[in-house]
């Protein structure tokens, strides 16, 4: 999978793809993740991305001339054709809810990108004419996409086997088949009692028939 970032802030991601899983993912060839900057791509003097919105308000926009010079630039031909050759993700807090029913239909995917706004905004052209869906993270406005797209990354990168250490962690975790979609069960480590408070005896029992039993009743 590659997932193709678009950002004015690509120093924001340096942090994240530091962190062991997403390097994981990314050596074992499971993931492939690139970032560009809109500003490199801007047709305009000095670098302009923004402008003011037309009718008056606060903030400025993301123009729908720079974002379509930067996919024109990275995929080559009619920025309104990228769309027909990979899913273009624009994310808005106007966007479809990411949830593990989205997060599945973007595990399928080969390639993607992911646009992040900035500012107040984008210009509605660049949803009506330049992306496939909008995506949000949850009611609320982030000062910009990027955390969003990490977001994405983050809990599609836990699916590569690779990304946790080649544990199966991800299968048995909330959420996934294989706990048919429901939230995981509480797990506990040692201490077996600390300052009174006691693991369930039946997870120290050894006897795994109870422990799955017990596992079951417990989903949320
Ligand atoms: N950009 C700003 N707020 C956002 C949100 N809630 N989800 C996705 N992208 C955003």
């Amino acid at each position: 999978m590659r997932i193709d970032i678009f950002t004015l802030f690509p120093q924001w991601f340096n942090w994240f793809f530091q962190q062991r899983h997403l390097t994981n993912a990314i050596q074992s060839r499971g993931l492939a993740v690139r970032l560009f900057n809109y500003r490199d791509y801007s047709p305009l003097s000095n670098g302009q991305v923004d402008d003011t919105p037309f009718g008056g308000g606060a903030g400025m926009l993301l123009r729908v001339d720079v974002v379509c010079a930067a996919l024109s630039g990275v995929y080559g031909g009619s920025c309104e054709a990228v769309r027909e050759k990979l899913p273009v993700f624009l994310l808005s807090p106007r966007g479809r809810r990411l949830g593990s029913d989205l997060l599945d239909e973007l595990a399928q995917r080969r390639d993607f990108a992911l646009l992040c706004g900035r500012y107040e905004g984008f210009d509605q052209r660049i949803s009506d004419h330049l992306s496939t869906e909008e995506i949000s993270i949850g009611d609320y406005v982030l000062s910009g996409g990027e955390l969003a797209a990490m977001v994405v990354v983050d809990a599609l990168a836990r699916r590569i086997p690779e990304a946790l250490g080649g544990e199966n962690s991800a299968l048995f975790e909330s959420f996934s088949p294989g706990l048919g979609g429901r939230r995981e069960y509480p797990q506990y480590t040692k201490p077996a009692s600390f300052q009174g408070w006691q693991v369930p005896e039946v997870l120290l029992s050894g006897n795994h028939a109870e422990i799955g039993k017990w596992r079951r009743e417990h989903l949320g």
